[in-house]
């Protein structure tokens, strides 16, 4: 499987974001990921459903959401409305909903991505590497973009690897958000990972275009 790279327009410019969108998905993007922060789940508050129906409009993308908000199941509907593409919510936030929400997303015909928080373990969301179609793995506290890797957290993605492998699950996506830039990304991707989620790396750089090819 091709790594996934899917620029976070959270370090996009917000006044811009279509011609920001298109100009990672002409240079090889095919996803974009938006990220949902509710000032409660996170101490960040950042945009919602009507965003992700507006850039709906845009061809050619995958819509990448990912729900860093409490109580997901209250909003999802909003979200799969919104003709979202991949929609992720965090284990924390929906617990013992964590399978009712995959269901539900994924009867919509989207992606259903479970995240994990930098001190959740792996053994927590073990079952839902069966059923869920990503697996995101946060490698900073989920909340603000431009912090660093934190590599401890790293070894979660061939933990989910070897468990997906041995449940015949070659087709899981496993993502990773948090710090991503060539060096940590190359990390990542040699422990399994086949998704990469950068927002400062991308849309920081001089070089766009180099910067998402360091990525593949
Ligand atoms: C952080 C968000 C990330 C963020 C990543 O809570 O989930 O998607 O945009 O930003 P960078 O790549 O700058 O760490
Ligand atoms: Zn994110």
């Amino acid at each position: 499987m091709e790594t996934i790279i899917s620029p976070s327009i959270l370090s996009a410019d917000f006044a811009n974001l279509e011609n920001e969108i298109i100009k990672v998905r002409d240079l090889g993007a095919k996803w974009v990921h938006i990220d949902v922060m509710d000032g409660h789940f996170v101490p960040n508050i950042t945009i919602g459903a009507p965003v992700v129906k507006s850039l709906r409009k845009i061809d050619n993308i995958k819509l990448d959401v990912h729900l860093m908000i409490e109580n997901p199941k209250k909003y999802v509907e909003d979200f799969i409305a919104a003709k979202s593409d991949i929609i992720t919510f965090h284990y924390e936030a929906a617990r013992e909903k964590t399978q009712e929400l995959i269901d539900k997303i994924q009867a919509s015909n989207i992606l259903a991505g479970v995240s994990i928080k930098p001190k959740t373990k792996v053994d927590e969301i073990k079952e839902y590497i069966k059923t869920a179609d990503l697996i995101l793995v946060m490698t900073v506290e989920p909340g603000f973009g431009g912090q660093a890797f934190m590599e401890d957290c790293a070894e979660k993605i061939s933990q989910i690897k070897e468990i997906a492998k041995n449940i015949g699950r070659d087709d899981l996506i496993i993502q990773v958000d948090g710090g991503i830039n060539e060096k940590t990304g190359k990390i990542c991707k040699n422990l399994g990972a086949n998704s990469l989620v950068a927002g400062s790396y991308i849309f920081n750089s001089s070089n766009v275009k180099e910067a998402i090819n360091s990525l593949f």
